[in-house]
């Protein structure tokens, strides 16, 4: 299409451009590619968009729910500017490519924060110019956990910890609970994110902790703090920070029971690390796990109990998940799951009971639902235990969440024996993966979780039979099962 602007005759041309996750188009002819016009085609104008809180997709027009996720009354009006021009300039001072080769390997400086537990998630301490989320529900520990890391670090730099969300003398009188009243952590009760980045620019410290990204907002941007677009613009700013300074940037994230508050799921993308809290409130034990980690492995997990004066190490956590030993009794099987480079011993536990119901339930805490129903599936077709008229609960002890297939062979156990009301050998532990097929699969590191049952003394152990590798275990006698039916059967 050809029209006439300013007395020339131009191409009009689509401009797509990627913002975010939606395309948008505009038909803003590219004049400047003639070179008759100035630079500036037209002056900087805001508009308006529709942003969804739940998973940040954006629409021109307001909806009652979001398409993308399904969210009903989720869409909140937000105020874009919109970039001034749109030309193609030289950037000034750009860097040039480099060759991989040419890259030097300076090795990366960790910091390590003393919790010897949160020092393992990171993968060995914290590295300079990284930001770490921190999430999880409210009351679990993320700012108990930050002091107690500011304080270990204030002793070697400065450490500035911003919090919008306490009172200086709250965070006063958790610190004398805590016995880290005499730290010199400075400590700044700010929501201005302009703020909180001139401090941090003045002081320059070694650790910045944020406490929390839903608190802070920037002005520029017109939504209230806690929306999805303030804590991206936060965070990115937070982040670009970190990488010039050479600061290491703590950030507390909320997830909420409803999810109503935008969660970090947005900030994955941006940090370097995700560590999400995990356990039960109500019980003092807490695990933290990394989710995603640039510079160390994902899914370890650090163990720590919430004491009097803040989050202490757990030594022994495979202890701590087993729960007090007593009278054997039916529906409990010990299973070593491997967590990270860690293998841990917790506890399955099933019900399995008549049900007044035409659909039987199927519940299950701490383990994936699909998967029951699979094991409940196999049990049935190739063991001939039939459940069909059985309400099913499983539960992993300790508030644990178990993401692994190793866990099939103890969940089949705990199920069997409570269907049979037979308790499952004292001193026995269990691990291995179960086949449609009725197969049991071998694991990875099945040495690795027969050495940590052994070290607790347990003194029997079912295991997949290609896990066993003939080295003699003294005071243990292994099980090698190779298919479900055949271990029922020495159970019935
Ligand atoms: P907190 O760290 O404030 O949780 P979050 O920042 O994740 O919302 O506190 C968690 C809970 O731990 C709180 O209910 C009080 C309790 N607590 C202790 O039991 N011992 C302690 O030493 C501290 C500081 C807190
Ligand atoms: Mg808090």
């Amino acid at each position: 299409m050809k029209f006439a602007r300013h007395g020339i005759q131009v191409a009009t041309v689509v401009v797509s451009c990627l913002h975010d996750s939606h395309r948008c188009f505009t038909t803003e002819p590219l004049l400047h590619l003639h070179g008759a016009i100035p630079t500036k085609v037209r002056p900087s104008v805001s508009k308006t968009e529709f942003v969804c809180q739940h998973c940040d997709f954006r629409y021109p027009k307001w909806a009652g729910q979001c398409s993308e996720c399904g969210a009903w009354n989720s869409l909140t009006e937000t105020t874009v500017a919109r970039p001034k021009t749109r030309d193609l300039k030289r950037v000034e001072g750009k860097r040039a490519p480099v060759a991989l080769n040419e890259i030097s390997n300076r090795p990366i400086s960790r910091l390590l924060t003393g919790l010897s537990e949160f020092d393992r998630v990171l993968g060995s301490g914290l590295v300079e110019g990284t930001v770490v989320l921190l999430g999880g529900e409210p009351g679990i520990g993320k700012s108990t956990l930050a002091l107690q890391c500011a304080a270990m670090l204030s002793s070697e730099g400065l450490v500035l910890y911003i919090s919008g969300e306490e009172s200086l003398q709250q965070i006063g009188l958790r610190a004398s609970r805590m016995g880290l009243a005499e730290s010199p952590v400075r400590l700044l009760s700010e929501t201005n994110l302009e703020a909180v980045l001139q401090s941090a620019n003045d002081i320059r410290p070694t650790l910045l902790v944020i406490d929390s990204i839903q608190t802070l907002s920037a002005p520029e941007i017109e939504s209230a703090s806690g929306s999805i677009s303030q804590i991206r613009s936060c965070a990115e700013q937070l982040v670009r920070f970190a990488k010039e300074s050479d600061t290491v940037i703590l950030m507390i994230g909320h997830v909420t029971k409803e999810g109503v508050l935008a969660g970090p799921k947005v900030l994955e993308h941006i940090v370097d690390t995700v560590l999400y809290f995990e356990g039960d409130p109500d019980s003092r034990f807490r695990l933290v796990r990394a989710f995603k980690n640039r510079y160390g492995p994902v899914n370890e997990i650090g163990v720590f109990a919430m004491t009097q004066s803040g989050l202490r190490g757990v030594d022994n956590p495979s202890a701590m998940f087993l729960s007090s030993g007593g009278v054997p009794s039916s529906g409990r099987a010990v299973l070593a799951v491997q967590e990270g480079s860690r293998p841990l011993l917790v506890e399955i536990q099933a019900l399995v009971d008549e049900s007044p119901l035409a659909n039987p339930r199927r519940v299950c805490v701490g383990l994936d639902n699909g998967r029951i129903g699979m094991l409940l599936a196999v049990l049935h077709r190739h063991a001939g235990i039939s459940l069909s008229d059985r309400d099913v609960y499983v539960n992993v002890a300790g508030g644990m969440r178990i993401g692994e297939t190793a866990s099939d062979v103890a969940v089949a156990m705990a199920i069997v024996s409570s269907f049979l009301d037979r308790p499952l050998p004292a001193g026995m532990v269990c691990f291995g993966e179960i086949g449609l097929a009725g197969e049991i699969r071998p694991v990875q590191r099945g040495m690795e979780r027969l050495k940590e049952a052994h070290k607790l003394g347990f003194q029997v152990a079912v295991l997949p039979k290609d896990n066993w590798t003939r080295k003699p275990m003294p005071g243990m006698e292994i099980i090698c099962a190779s298919v479900v039916a055949d271990l029922v059967a020495q159970f019935k």
